[in-house]
């Protein structure tokens, strides 16, 4: 059964949210951790628009607005904004992975690069729930822009799939998909990461971002879960667009949201199991990561191939199905590190996604299970960044609010 949270955390959850919210440039958002992350993230704000809107519609609208209020020359959506004076956070350096993600990008008061493009699923979502033309059609353009973008620079060939040109775009920075497109091998150092994706980053400056210019002969991965988000978002993009009465549109995105469900299936995927590829022959990267069961997100398997999908692998308890799960890494993985950041701890949103997931295939109890046992870990170690999916420890950043997501696991 899929018990209401109890007051007490629905209160906790508000007051980390509002202890997260700042004001700037006439703008206001919400900073993943005070501390740790002080500026805003492009589908950090999405996770954020969607708890706030169960404590106050008109923030989870703002939280929107900001993260849209930057968009680069391209209509593409940066994965950071630096609001105004962010640049002046003081210890910001290596230690905090500063040097990648707070680097010159170039670009005026962002970075760069994209993050897994939610936002026109978490507009929707929000709009079935507060509905608001108004809001769409505010929204609608920016978004139109960014997905068009998207596919037009990061799929010029017109295969259905995208392509990510660093690892950070697919929000998972250190994840061991990218060890092998970095040179890395399974267990390497923090640093070690850090340094190949310093290198990288200035890769792609040279390129000026731009993934056909030059950008993907250094890194091209066509990712699973960036693409099952996009297919996802495809389909809301056309609700939204159909909503608005733009019905080419609609046609339009609808049209390719099939094209990328069906690429999905055809390129990455072997009957249930699916692996990004990369490089310049687009190889398989043979590794179990969560990524694996975000097919189901963009529902892009049939009800069989689904069955085994979780049967065997999201339940197995030799890989995912851990005391505390799931883990971003199956545990029989080489890379599988328990403590280290995406390379194997137990994430929240991981946990959203995977709910949906579930929830959308009929998988209520089992869903239901995930939700009970995040809102344990909260309880248990707090709202932190990721958990030791083991012991339930709470590791990373405090003050964290994906955990706010288990207010959306309905
Ligand atoms: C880390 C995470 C990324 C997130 C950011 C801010 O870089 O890997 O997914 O968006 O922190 O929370």
């Amino acid at each position: 059964m899929n018990a209401p949270l109890t007051g007490s955390l629905t209160k906790k959850i508000e007051n980390l949210m509002s202890n997260n919210r700042r004001e700037k440039d006439g703008h206001t958002y919400t900073v993943p951790s005070p501390e740790l992350y002080p500026f805003q993230w492009l589908w950090d704000s999405c996770f954020h628009a969607t708890i706030l809107s169960y404590f106050d519609v008109d923030a989870a609208r703002n939280e929107l607005r900001s993260v849209t209020a930057k968009p680069l020359a391209t209509g593409l959506l940066p994965h950071i904004i630096y609001w105004k004076d962010d640049y002046r956070v003081t210890n910001w350096g290596r230690e905090m992975r500063g040097d990648v993600i707070n680097g010159s990008w170039g670009t005026d008061g962002t970075s760069a690069i994209t993050q897994p493009p939610l936002i026109a699923t978490t507009l929707w979502n929000l709009h079935m729930r507060h509905p608001q033309n108004a809001f769409l059609y505010e929204l609608y353009p920016i978004l139109r822009e960014y997905y068009l973008c998207l596919m037009k620079d990061r799929d010029p060939e017109s295969t259905g799939l995208l392509g990510i040109i660093n690892p950070d775009e697919s929000g998972e920075d250190n994840s061991p998909r990218f060890d092998t497109a970095l040179g890395l091998p399974p267990k390497h150092s923090d640093h070690e990461n850090l340094d190949k994706r310093i290198s990288l980053m200035e890769h792609n400056k040279a390129c000026a971002f731009d993934a056909f210019g030059c950008a993907r002969e250094h890194f091209w991965i066509k990712d699973v879960s960036f693409n099952a988000i996009f297919a996802r978002s495809l389909e809301s993009l056309s609700n939204i667009a159909q909503e608005l009465g733009a019905f080419d549109d609609a046609e339009i995105f609808k049209i390719a949201a099939t094209t990328t469900k069906e690429a999905l299936r055809k390129q990455l995927c072997s009957e249930e199991v699916c692996y990004s590829c990369g490089g310049n022959e687009q190889t398989k990267i043979i590794i179990r990561t969560w990524n694996m069961f975000m097919p189901l997100f963009a529902g892009a398997l049939d009800a069989t191939r689904a069955r085994k999908l979780i049967e065997q692998h999201l339940l197995n308890e030799d890989t995912f199905w851990l005391d505390y799960p799931v883990p971003s890494v199956a545990k029989t993985e080489t890379a599988f590190s328990p403590e280290n950041f995406w390379r194997g701890p137990t994430w929240m949103s991981v946990n959203w996604f995977i709910y949906k997931a579930l929830a959308e295939y009929g998988y209520t109890d089992l869903a239901a299970d995930i939700k009970t046992r995040s809102v344990q870990l909260i309880e248990q170690s707090g709202f932190r960044e990721y958990y030791n999916p083991i012991t339930g420890a709470g590791l990373g950043a405090q003050n964290f609010t994906w955990g706010g997501l288990v207010l959306d696991m309905t």
